[in-house]
């Protein structure tokens, strides 16, 4: 609920997207809908599987769900972790998803140590990603995540699934390495159709380095940017004005 009330959603082919008059009500309405979520699963369920996004825009809104307003909102203790990709750095590098995640969140909160499950950066790649993807099939085969939280870029990626890189024809693989060239880096990253099979995905994206990405995502025909790929049945965008500005001008 924003202080004009709750923002309805405009239903598209590609998800329900929510646009909000700022960065700030991008990460409360997020963290909201987690808290929803989650009681969701744990209504029915004895635990809920999150998998966190890293990048800027999160932070915010993990920064909330640490806060006295809402820590009590979640029954922590019965959540496990995962992420949806990583940066191939050790754990306490200032890039490293994880770090930023424990941060912001993770430390706040009474989680239990083994039901962190981080991508282990500091590894060889294609060693790091097979042995995410051990851990993922010990969730499930296929692994259904509860929920997934994504970050889009300005280029239309999302997770580390960069456009031209060969991790998006992916269909077999649970985590697979990439190594990206703009960034001369490789990450490790949830291929699309784990994300896909996630029962809720929120994607945040603000600000208007994202407009044109997040007009394309939305109004596209698939292929054009890689967030595409992720087609959850609950798939939600939570944006901001400045963001949504071109795809607004487009529909
Ligand atoms: C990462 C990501 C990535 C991120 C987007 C958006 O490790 O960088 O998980 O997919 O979500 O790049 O990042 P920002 O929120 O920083 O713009």
């Amino acid at each position: 609920m924003t202080d004009r009330g709750p923002v309805k959603p405009l239903r598209t082919e590609r998800g329900d997207v929510y646009v909000y008059e700022s960065a700030d009500e991008v990460a409360r309405e997020a963290a909201d809908m987690l808290v929803g979520i989650v009681s969701g699963v744990l209504a029915d369920r004895s635990v809920a599987r999150v998998a966190l996004a890293g990048g800027s825009t999160p932070k915010a809104m993990y920064r909330l769900l640490a806060s006295p307003a809402f820590r009590e909102r979640v029954d922590w203790r019965r959540v496990e972790i995962f992420f949806g990709d990583e940066r191939c750095v050790p754990p306490d590098h200032a890039d490293s998803n994880y770090r930023m995640a424990r941060e912001a969140l993770l430390d706040h909160v009474p989680l239990g140590a083994d039901r962190v499950h981080r991508i282990a950066g500091e590894r060889p790649p294609a060693e790091a990603a097979a042995q995410y993807q051990q851990t993922l099939t010990r969730i499930g085969d296929p692994p259904r995540l509860d929920l997934v939280l994504l970050g889009m870029g300005p280029d239309g990626h999302t997770a580390s699934l960069f456009p031209g890189t060969p991790v998006l024809a992916e269909t077999r693989a649970l985590a697979a390495p990439v190594y990206v060239d703009k960034l001369e880096s490789w990450r490790v990253t949830l291929t699309a159709p784990v994300l896909s099979a996630a029962a809720h995905v929120l994607i945040t994206t603000v600000g208007e380095e994202k407009a044109d990405a997040l007009a394309t995502a939305l109004t596209a025909p698939a292929g054009a940017v890689p967030i595409q790929l992720v087609r959850a049945i609950d798939q939600r965008w939570l944006v901001d004005r400045t963001a949504a500005q071109k795809w607004r001008e487009k529909i």
